[in-house]
């Protein structure tokens, strides 16, 4: 299997690739190419997938981490570089209202209508985990949480007029079965890493971990947190972050 970063925070010192505050991945496994989380802003995104010499129309499926905008904000410029109704994976709950309040009021969930979106692709909106190709799963929903694992993240939804805590309970991996283990990959893991590496081999009953991938937001977590994670880490054989 493969995995391209089409986006990231650091393009790198000399590096003749785009980068952009956000996270996007080409994900190719056995003939089968899935684009996970679309970055913020879809040209750095295509600018990068030509120099590394991938065609949009060959992606197969998208597949949408959670609803933030920076990991949803190029799929509508990506869908008509497409130019095919491909399926467009996410939780049911991605179209919410979801926002921020400091330092004022910001929507930073998916910046498309729902109808919108559906004009160009076949939404696929379930939290359940499946295979979407053959050894290639979407986690679910994550329903079993690490205690140490909380969402400090202060964001919004509205629920019958009232403004109420967002869980970000939309948060979904994928995770890649390969011959040397498991490989997943993660957009913000919102819902917990080892939350998610262990939800993985539940839902897989694989319990070799070959990789772990992506954005863990633990930039402002605190020492314990942090240490908690590597000790979980250890303890499960993560052989590759
Ligand atoms: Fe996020």
């Amino acid at each position: 299997m493969k995995i391209y970063t089409l986006a990231e925070d650091y393009a790198g010192y000399e590096s003749p690739f785009l980068a952009q505050h956000g996270i996007s991945f080409l994900i190719e496994h056995k003939g089968v190419k899935l684009l996970f989380d679309t970055g913020q802003n879809a040209q750095a995104v295509l600018y990068n997938m030509k120099l590394l010499g991938l065609k949009p129309s060959e992606i197969d499926y998208i597949f949408l981490s959670h609803c933030h905008y920076d990991h949803t904000g190029g799929l509508m410029g990506i869908l008509k570089e497409i130019g095919r109704r491909i399926p467009v994976i996410a939780h049911p709950a991605i179209f919410r209202k979801h926002f921020v309040t400091k330092p004022h009021l910001r929507h930073v969930g998916v910046p498309f209508r729902r109808e919108d979106v559906e004009k160009h692709a076949e939404l696929f909106l379930t939290g359940e985990p499946f295979q979407i190709s053959n050894g290639m799963y979407s986690t679910g929903e994550i329903l079993e949480k690490e205690g140490f694992e909380r969402m400090e993240l202060e964001v919004y939804t509205l629920k019958d007029g009232r403004i109420v805590r967002d869980s970000l309970s939309d948060d979904m991996s994928v995770v890649i079965e390969t011959s040397d283990g498991l490989v997943i990959v993660s957009g913000c893991s919102h819902a917990g890493i080892v939350s998610i590496v262990k939800h993985s081999i539940r839902l897989t009953g694989v319990e070799r971990i070959k990789a772990v991938v992506g954005g863990f937001h633990l930039i402002d977590a605190n020492d314990e947190r942090i240490g908690k994670t590597i000790e979980a880490f250890k303890d499960l054989g993560v052989e590759e972050v």
